[in-house]
C-alpha cells in the first residue's frame, strides 16, 4: 500500500536545498524525503497522529509566537493535568454539549478487585478553560492581582467522528483573561490573537466572526421563544437537531443542515432577547477593536458549541470554508468560576487548534526555518581514525556546528552515500593515509569539490564556510546564579 507518510499535513517538496535556502526556512530532512509507510502491526490510533519532525518545526514556531506575544501582554505561562475529574468538563463545558455527550475520553482510574474496570470518574481534556478555572480556584489566585492573565499550550482530546481537521488528539493554545469583566479586556485579547496569526502568516486567510449572546437570563427566555416557536415544526427537523431542540436549543441557530437553516430564517432572533447593557457592552468592544485595527464581522448566528458562554462569543474563519474548521475561538464566560465552586468572577478566553494552523501555513505557502539541517559529515576509515573522528566531531558540535560522524565499518563510497542522504552540506574524510599525515579532507557537497588540509585547521574552516552567524551556539543569557557542582 502505498500512503504518503504523514496525510494530514502534505509535506512540502523536500528536494535538497543549500544551506542558505534550507536555513531560510525551506524544509528537508532525510526521514521526511520518505514517502513510503512500511506494513507494521501497529498504527496510530484512528484519529490521531505523529507529529514528525517537519511538523514540528511549525509548532515550534508557533509556539514561539505564542510565547512571545503572551509574555509582551503579562500572561503567565501554566499547565494543567491531561486528566481531570470529569465533573469539571460535564459541569464547565455543559452536559448537553456535543464535547461532553459524545467526544469525552473516559478514563477509569484503576482496575477493580477483580480485575474489573472501575467506573470512570476523570476524562482526558478537551479544552483548557475549565481545568484553568478549576486551578485558579484551588490555587486562591483571586488573592492576586486581578485580572490574572494565563496561557496553556498542549493536547486536548477529544472522541470526535474524525475527518480533515478534527482529530481525537489535537494540539490547542489556549489564553484566559481570569478575574476582571470589562469590554477593553475582549478588545485586547482578541488583539494579542491578531498579532499571534500576523506572526505565523496566516491573519489575512481569516476572519474573525464576533458576536454577542447575552447574559444566562436572555438566552433562557430566547431558548424558551425557540421552541415555542418549532411547536408543530419538529418534524422538518432532521434527527440531531430534534434532540438539541430539547437540550441546548441556541444550537439550532448554528446547524449545518439545510432544512434546519431554512426554518431559522424566520425563527425568533436571539438580538431580540438580548438586554439592552449586553448591546451597549458588545458596540464597546466592536469600538475597541476599530481602535485597534482589528477587522471583524458581526454574526448573529454565531453561538458556540460550549454552554459557558456569555455575551462576547467569536470565532477566526477560514475565508474560504467559513464555520467549517475554524481555527480558533473563544468567549467571555463570567459564571464559569461560580459553576465550578469559586466566588463569582469573570473571564474571558480563546483557544486555536495547532493543526488547523498548521494546515494554513502550508496552503498559504509559509515556510518556517530548518533547524534540523545537517551540517558536517565526518567520515572515517580504520581504527586510529575513528578515534580522532569521535573528537572532532565532538569539538564541532560544541562550536555549534551540526555534526554527524559514521562511526560505523562501511566503506568510505558507503559512508559518502550517506553523507548524501544526510544532505550534509559538507563532509570531512578521515582515512589512513590522512591520520598518518595528520591531515583531512574536506568536501563541499554542493559543488562537488574537496581539498586536503592540516586537521589542526579544519574547525576553523568549516566555521568560517558556515558562516558565525549560522552556529547553533546555545547560550544563557539568564543569570541563575552560582552553583558548586561536586
Ligand atoms: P473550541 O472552539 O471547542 O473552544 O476549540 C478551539 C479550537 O480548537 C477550534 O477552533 C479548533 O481549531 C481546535 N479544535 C477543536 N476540536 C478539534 C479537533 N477535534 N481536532 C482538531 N482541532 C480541534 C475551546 O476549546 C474553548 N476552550 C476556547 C475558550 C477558551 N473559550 C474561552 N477560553
Amino acid at each position: 500500500m502505498v500512503r504518503t507518510l504523514f496525510p494530514v499535513f502534505p509535506s512540502h517538496n523536500s528536494a535538497r536545498q543549500p544551506r542558505s535556502a534550507r536555513l531560510r526556512g525551506v524544509s528537508g530532512s532525510l526521514l521526511l524525503s520518505c514517502t513510503l509507510m512500511s506494513q507494521t502491526e501497529f498504527r496510530t490510533p484512528k484519529g490521531t497522529h505523529d507529529v514528525l519532525p517537519e511538523d514540528h518545526q511549525y509548532m515550534t514556531y508557533i509556539k514561539k509566537a505564542v510565547r512571545h506575544r503572551c509574555r509582551q501582554a503579562g500572561y503567565k505561562r501554566i499547565d494543567t493535568p491531561m486528566f481531570e475529574h470529569r465533573a469539571i468538563f460535564e459541569r464547565g463545558i455543559g452536559a448537553h454539549t456535543d464535547i461532553v455527550e459524545k467526544e469525552l475520553f473516559l478514563v477509569s482510574g484503576s482496575k477493580r478487585e477483580g480485575g474489573e474496570d472501575a467506573a470512570p470518574v476523570f476524562a482526558l481534556r478537551p479544552e483548557f478553560t475549565a481545568g484553568i478555572c478549576r486551578s485558579y480556584i484551588e490555587h486562591g489566585m483571586q488573592q492576586l492581582p486581578q485580572p490574572v492573565e494565563l496561557y496553556a499550550i498542549g493536547q486536548c482530546f477529544r472522541h470526535d467522528r474524525p475527518q480533515k481537521g478534527r482529530y481525537r488528539q489535537f494540539h490547542q493554545f489556549d489564553l484566559e483573561v481570569i478575574g476582571l469583566r470589562d469590554p477593553s479586556l475582549d478588545a485586547q485579547l482578541i488583539h494579542v490573537l491578531k498579532n499571534i496569526l500576523s506572526d505565523i502568516k496566516i491573519f489575512s486567510r481569516l476572519t474573525l466572526q464576533i458576536n454577542n449572546i447575552g447574559q444566562p437570563e436572555s438566552r433562557k427566555a430566547f431558548a424558551d421563544a425557540l421552541k415555542d416557536y418549532f411547536i408543530g415544526k419538529e418534524r422538518h427537523l432532521p434527527e440531531i437537531d430534534r434532540n438539541r431542540l430539547e437540550s441546548n436549543p441556541m444550537r439550532l441557530l448554528d446547524s449545518k443542515e439545510e432544512d434546519t437553516q431554512i426554518l431559522v430564517k424566520n425563527a425568533p432572533k436571539l438580538s431580540q432577547f438580548v438586554s439592552e447593557e449586553s448591546k451597549q457592552y458588545h458596540e464597546t468592544v466592536l469600538e475597541y477593536l476599530t481602535a485597534l485595527g482589528v477587522p471583524y464581522m458581526e454574526n448573529a448566528s454565531l453561538v458556540r458549541g460550549l454552554d459557558y458562554y456569555t455575551q462576547t462569543v467569536f470565532e477566526f474563519w477560514d475565508q474560504s470554508t467559513g464555520a467549517q474548521n475554524a481555527v480558533g475561538g473563544g468567549g467571555r464566560y463570567d459564571g464559569l468560576i461560580e459553576l465550578l465552586g469559586g466566588k463569582p468572577t469573570p473571564g474571558v478566553g480563546f483557544a486555536g487548534g495547532l493543526e488547523r494552523m498548521i494546515w494554513h501555513m502550508k496552503e498559504a505557502g509559509v515556510t518556517v526555518p530548518n533547524k534540523d539541517q545537517v551540517d558536517v559529515f565526518v567520515a572515517q576509515l580504520g581504527p586510529e581514525a575513528k578515534k580522532q573522528c569521535l573528537t572532532l566531531v565532538s569539538e564541532l558540535r560544541e562550536k555549534g556546528v551540526h555534526t554527524v560522524g559514521a562511526l560505523g565499518e562501511a566503506s568510505l563510497k558507503s559512508q559518502m552515500r550517506l553523507a548524501d542522504k544526510f544532505q550534509s552540506r559538507y563532509t570531512l574524510l578521515l582515512g589512513k593515509m590522512e591520520v598518518k599525515h595528520s591531515t583531512i579532507i574536506l568536501r563541499d557537497m554542493q559543488a562537488g569539490k574537496q581539498k586536503e588540509m592540516k586537521l589542526a585547521d579544519v574547525i576553523p574552516e568549516v566555521i568560517k564556510l558556515l558562516g558565525k552567524e549560522n552556529l547553533d551556539t546555545y547560550v544563557l543569557r539568564d543569570h541563575i546564579g552560582d552553583v558548586d557542582e561536586d
